[in-house]
């Protein structure tokens, strides 16, 4: 059990400070850069804090590299250690490992993206030594735990040490400096443990207070704003696996207690909306994120009148994104956005039936992207799986209407979880 100091849990700056200096010549330190369309679209300053071009492509590199940096510091005989990651942060300890001539063991979840596989063993080359273990990040977590005790290696935390938090908080220094003496009214983190947004407080709580800082976690794994109902760290029995970097059943106790006392507010937001942010940011700024690099973008939604004429810091927490997710992302976007719909239809099995279908059912922009059907001699009627993708929303009500009236309508997929994961 960790003794976390609950009075005032928040990193020192002096431990803030070292960990800038250990950090000079290791990263990069990156641009806050004004983003014109999301400040128009929400009529607000909105600045992005590019960790998307960060060493390693995430902020991660930060707080590894100080835990690793410190530890050395301490046992200069040091050779081993062991991690545990949903990708970001392996990759952060495998580039510094390769620094500084350390071993290391690191397990992750099966699930994890092949390029954040890829990418660790690539940074980290002799040094690193990759197992892909369970199915989430916490099981992934847990044979990392047994695998560092029973060989005395000391097991580097993704997020719940200070060491890493004081590595995470340096953006906030960062940010600090880059705005100079003009106030941040809102800044937006994303959370997976909550050791980026517990750094970032640890910051802007003991230097610029006013500044509200607000928490986005994904709706399906939103184990802070559980921890925060609960009034303990509790555990989510089960997590939406969609935003890999910040799919965490259960937060730290280092940043639960920061979290919870220094936190302005926790905010949930859809994959969906995650996917058309990502897409968003692609098309029209040509920045790419991968999910949990969005969520800090797609939580200014939920906050668009609050933050109206205010200064804005969204933190683009990284970038690896695996190219083969584009297509589950676009068609996740556009189920959010009401766009694409599947349904069971009832054909009529004579000739001509489709073509009727195609002719008086379908509006003249509704395009079919899914067909999947078989003749069934001995019946009236064959049912067939039909993905129908729509220009705009507002076609979806005519076009049920007369999927009806033609007698083709049986069933409606898109808001039945267990059949759509069936048949597509
Ligand atoms: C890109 C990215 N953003 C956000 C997070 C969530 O950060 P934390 O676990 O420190 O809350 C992670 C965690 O791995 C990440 O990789």
């Amino acid at each position: 059990m960790i003794a976390v100091p609950l009075k005032n849990p928040l990193v020192p700056m002096i431990d803030v400070e070292a960990a800038e200096e250990r950090l000079k010549g290791v990263i990069q330190q990156t641009p806050l850069m004004p983003n014109l369309n999301h400040s128009k679209q929400f009529a607000a300053e909105v600045l992005l804090k590019r960790e998307d071009l960060q060493t390693v492509r995430s902020y991660k590199i930060r707080g590894a590299y100080n835990k690793l940096a410190s530890l050395k510091e301490q046992q200069p005989d040091l050779t081993h250690v062991v991690c545990a990651s949903a990708g970001n942060h392996a990759q952060g300890v495998a580039y510094t490992c390769c620094r500084l001539a350390l071993q290391a063991t690191v397990f992750m979840p099966v699930t994890t993206p092949r390029q954040k596989v890829d990418q660790v063993n690539m940074f980290g080359g002799n040094y690193v030594n990759v197992s892909l273990v369970g199915d989430t990040f916490d099981e992934a977590s847990q044979a990392a735990t047994e695998f560092s005790e029973q060989h005395q290696y000391p097991f580097i935390h993704p997020f719940d040490d200070p060491e890493i938090i004081a590595g995470q908080a340096t953006i906030a220094s960062e940010l600090l400096a880059q705005c100079s003496d003009q106030a941040i009214d809102y800044l937006f983190v994303p959370i997976g443990g909550g050791g980026l947004a517990s750094g970032l407080l640890s910051v802007i709580k003991q230097h610029t207070p006013q500044t509200k800082v607000v928490g986005v976690e994904p709706e399906g794994a939103a184990s802070m704003a559980a921890a925060f109902q609960s009034g303990c760290n509790v555990k989510l029995p089960q997590i939406s696996r969609f935003v890999d970097g910040a799919a965490v059943q259960q937060v730290g106790e280092y940043t639960y207690a920061i979290c919870q006392q220094y936190l302005d507010d926790v905010i949930q937001v859809p994959d969906g909306l995650v996917c058309q942010t990502i897409l968003n940011l692609y098309n029209k700024d040509a920045i790419v994120v991968e999910p949990a690099g969005a969520l800090a973008l797609a939580g200014l939604h939920q906050y668009h009148s609050k933050i109206k004429g205010k200064r804005v810091v969204c933190v683009l927490s990284g970038s690896n994104n695996d190219i083969t997710r584009i297509e589950e992302i676009r068609e996740r976007a556009l189920l959010y956005n009401g766009l694409k719909h599947y349904f069971l239809v009832r054909f009529p099995q004579r000739a001509g039936a489709l073509k009727e279908f195609v002719a008086e059912v379908l509006g003249p922009a509704d395009d079919i992207t899914y067909f999947q059907y078989q003749k069934k001699h001995n019946r009236e009627h064959g049912p067939a799986v039909v993905g129908i993708e729509l220009n705009n929303s507002h076609d979806f009500e005519p076009l049920v209407q007369r999927m009806k009236a033609g007698g083709f309508f049986n069933d409606y997929l898109n808001n039945q979880p267990e059949l759509f994961s069936l048949v597509l």
